[in-house]
Parts: C-alpha cells; structure tokens; sequence
C-alpha cells in the first residue's frame, strides 16, 4: 500500500518545513514539496495540519504479572490505545521473577507480545543475580536485540535488588556495551514506612504515598548514580518524580557522567491530592513511585525543557480498581501498583506542554519520540522522518479537542487517572508501517501485525 501526506507541516526533533511525505512498501519513501500522487495511491490532505514521526513509548508493561494479578491491557489493547494516541512503538519490560531463568521469560514474552498491533521491543529486569545471570545478559545483547536492562531498587522482597546485585548488573552492562535502566527508590525504607503506617491503622491509599516519599526516590537516585560513576555503566532513571532526584541527575550531568532522565505525564499533571478522593477512588493512582506534592511538578517541566530530563514515557501498567486494585482495600500495600496512560501522552504533552509554552513542538517530538529512539537503539528506524524510515507517522489536527475519559479511552482499564482533562489537538491519521490503522477516530489495527524490533546501541 502506498500513501501520499500531502501539504502537511513536517516536524521533527531537528526542524520543521511544509511538504509531503510518501510511503510504500513499509517505509518512507520520498519527502519533497509538490509531490505528485501516484496511481493507485492514497492521498491524505494534510493542510493546516502536522506530520510528526510516530510515537516511542520506551516504558510500558502490557499483561505483566505483578503484585498477585496481571496488568489490564495485553498487547493488542495496549499497543492498539497507543496507535489511537499517535504511539506506534513501545518498548516494554521482559521481568522474570526472582531465581527464573531470564531466557524463558523473553520466550514468554514474545509469545504475548506476538498479539501486538504496533512494533515493540523489549528491556530485560534483572531481578537477581546468580550464577548464569551474566551470560543470560549476554545472550540479550548479543543474540536477542536486546541492549538494555532494567532493575529495580523497590519492591524488595520480589522482583527489587540489592546494592550489590545492581553492581554485578552495571559491571556485566558496562562489558556489553549495554545500557542500564533503574526505578531508583530506597526499597528497604519504604518497607519500614509501610509496615509502620499498618501497624498504626494506616491502611487507606493514600498512605501508599506516605510510605514512598520523594525523599526515599532522591535518596535512590543519588546511589544509583553513584553506582553507575563508579562501574563506568550509563545509566538511565525512569519515571522521575521529584526534586530531590533531579538534583542527583543535574549534579551527575554537570561533572560530565552519562545519565539519562525520563518522566510521565502523571508526575508532570497530577498532585497528591488524587489520593484524597473519597472512598477507594484514590486506588487508582497508586504507583510507584507516587504522584507527588505540588511543588515537584514545575520543577520537572523546567527539567525536560532545559534536557536535564530527555524522554516522557507512559509506565502504562493499568489495574482495575473493581477486581484488581481492591485487593487492598484493606491493605494499601497490595493495592497493584500502575495506571493506564499510553493512549494520551501525546495529546497531554501538546496541550499542556506546547501549548503551554513549555515545550517548542520539535522538543515534543524529542521527549516523545526522538531521544527514545536514539538512546536504545532504534533511531533512524524510529523517530524520525527520513527516507528509509519506518513509515510511523502521525497527522496531527491542531484544531482537535477532547475530554479524558474511562468511558472513550481504548484502554481496557475501568478508571483513568487523567479523567476529565480536557485535551487541545489530536490524531487525525494515524500511519504504522505504511498502513493508516487511525483515522476519524477509528481504528483498523490488524491483530499480530507489529514486529519485533532487535536492538543494538552505538
Ligand atoms: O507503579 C508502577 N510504576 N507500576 C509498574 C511497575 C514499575 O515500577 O514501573
Ligand atoms: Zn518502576
Ligand atoms: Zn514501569
């Protein structure tokens, strides 16, 4: 199928020019100005409107077991309410639990991910440290396209490590050329607070918040950092939250080391206050780490403007809250932990990031696609608009409007945490290797038809 984008203006991370875009076979094609339709080929007018490179969302866990149940899109409704949104490509989190072998759980993985309507790749968790853990990582880098890993300094206990394990998974990285990925929190502290806050009839959703404050997340960050000078390793933090880990970030960047910051729309939009609404309703926002005091949020645009913070990814990990999140209706440590999110970071960041000055339009490209890209070793396959690209494109309708809602979302999650924001442009087409799978609000995704993209890193 070939398609012609005609009249659009064409943004990328770099620049952005009026033109038209062709695609055939897959790829992008031709870019010119004045390009003449071909037979046979479907002409999209894209006047008055953008053309941005598809979506990258290098952070999300479709139909990942966790916490007792399973998140609540699988890859198809996943991938599917990110074409809806302008994502055309996630990586998400292969985490095999604590003593599993990791080879089988990548085989698990790509045997659910085989459902995906959009391409993906995947990161490994290493959630331990054994014997035959450095050649499993190995083996990702070097066999299975995958040169990214990820650890986690929470959830102790399950799939978190310690210091000491981390260190093994940074020096086994840094002989690989592989990148290390970590959600920086101090795992033994917040299980202290957690157990006090039980312990004194603390059991409601918002003491979540309470037991993981930014003060822990900061502390984390800073070891990590400190971890990753030390063992040589680049390091990139995902969803950071507060100040007190920006500031690590800064101080690491500023000495010259090579660490990576990456934020969510939830941390950027909300404030704590979602943990105190009436009932369980505040479940719903329970992740880890939490959504933070006002205060912490201008902090973060200011970071992702100036690049101390280069990527804004989703964590999309939804849990109902009728059959899942209560299960800790008692107990707020076994509320699962994540929310939906993959469908809208695209129309959040242009309303509330261009829109609002805080971003230019080719800084949005960047954080949402672009440096993802770069940085695990997609790009110029991905994020970008080049001839031979992968023919990912989004045609953008400034003029769109919309209201976030549980009850339009394609996430397949009864609850959204960004419920009632009102949104300022939207997807008008939707292209995913050369084939339009959104357009005029409907999708025709094709159940299996995304690809799994192998990784390397420069
Ligand atoms: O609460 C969260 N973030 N759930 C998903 C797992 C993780 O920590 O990224
Ligand atoms: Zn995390
Ligand atoms: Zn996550």
């Amino acid at each position: 199928m070939a398609i012609l984008i005609k009249n659009g203006t064409i943004v990328t991370a770099l620049d952005t020019q009026v033109g038209d875009v062709r695609c055939a076979e897959g790829q992008i094609v031709e870019i010119g100005v004045g390009l003449n339709s071909i037979a046979g080929e479907e002409t999209i007018d894209a006047s008055g409107q953008y053309i941005f490179p598809g979506g990258l969302d290098p952070h999300v866990h479709m139909e990942l077991p966790f916490m007792g149940t399973v998140s609540a899109d699988d890859f198809e409704t996943g991938t599917a309410a990110g074409v809806a949104g302008g994502t055309t490509s996630i990586i998400d989190f292969v985490i095999p639990g604590r003593g599993d072998n990791l080879m089988e759980a990548l085989a698990a993985w790509h045997e659910k991910a085989s459902k995906s309507v959009a391409d993906f790749a995947f990161h490994m968790a290493v959630t331990w440290w054994g014997d035959e853990t450095a050649s499993w990582m190995q083996n990702c880098v070097e066999e299975q396209g995958i040169p990214s890993f990820k650890t986690f300094m929470a959830y102790r206990g399950a799939i978190g490590v310690s210091d000491e394990e981390l260190i093994e998974v940074m020096k086994a990285a840094r002989a690989l050329n592989a990148m290390v990925t970590v959600h920086a929190e101090h795992g033994d502290m917040v299980v202290e607070l957690q157990n006090r806050l039980m312990a004194e009839g603390k059991t409601g959703p918002e003491y979540h918040a309470r037991s993981r404050p930014a003060p822990l997340e900061g502390e984390a960050t800073a070891r990590a950092i400190m971890l990753a000078r030390m063992t040589r390793e680049p390091l990139y933090i995902v969803h950071v939250t507060c100040v007190q880990a920006l500031e690590a970030i800064r101080e690491a960047q500023a000495r010259g080391q090579r660490v990576h910051g990456e934020t969510c729309p939830q941390y950027l939009l909300l404030d704590d206050s979602v943990y105190k609404k009436p009932g369980f309703e505040g479940a719903a926002a329970v992740m880890s780490p939490p959504i933070r005091p006002r205060g912490h949020q201008e902090p973060l645009w200011a970071a992702l403007r100036t690049g101390t913070l280069e990527v804004v990814a989703t964590d999309h990990c939804p849990f109902n809250l009728v059959g899942q999140k209560d299960m800790g209706k008692d107990d707020f440590r076994k509320i699962p932990n994540g929310a939906a999110g993959i469908e809208h970071r695209l129309a959040l960041m242009y309303t509330y990031g261009v829109l609002e000055g805080r971003l230019d339009l080719n800084q949005f490209v960047d954080v949402t696609s672009t440096r993802a890209a770069k940085l695990f070793g997609l790009y110029p396959r991905k994020g970008s608009i080049t001839v031979g690209a992968d023919a990912d494109l989004v045609v953008w309708d400034p003029a769109a409007t919309g209201t976030i809602s549980a009850e339009t979302h394609h996430h397949k999650v009864d609850r959204s945490i960004f419920e009632g924001f009102e949104t300022r442009g939207g997807c008008s087409s939707v292209i995913v290797n050369g084939r339009v799978q959104y357009a005029d609000g409907q999708l025709s995704v094709e159940r299996g038809a995304g690809r799994y993209l192998p990784r390397t890193l420069a």
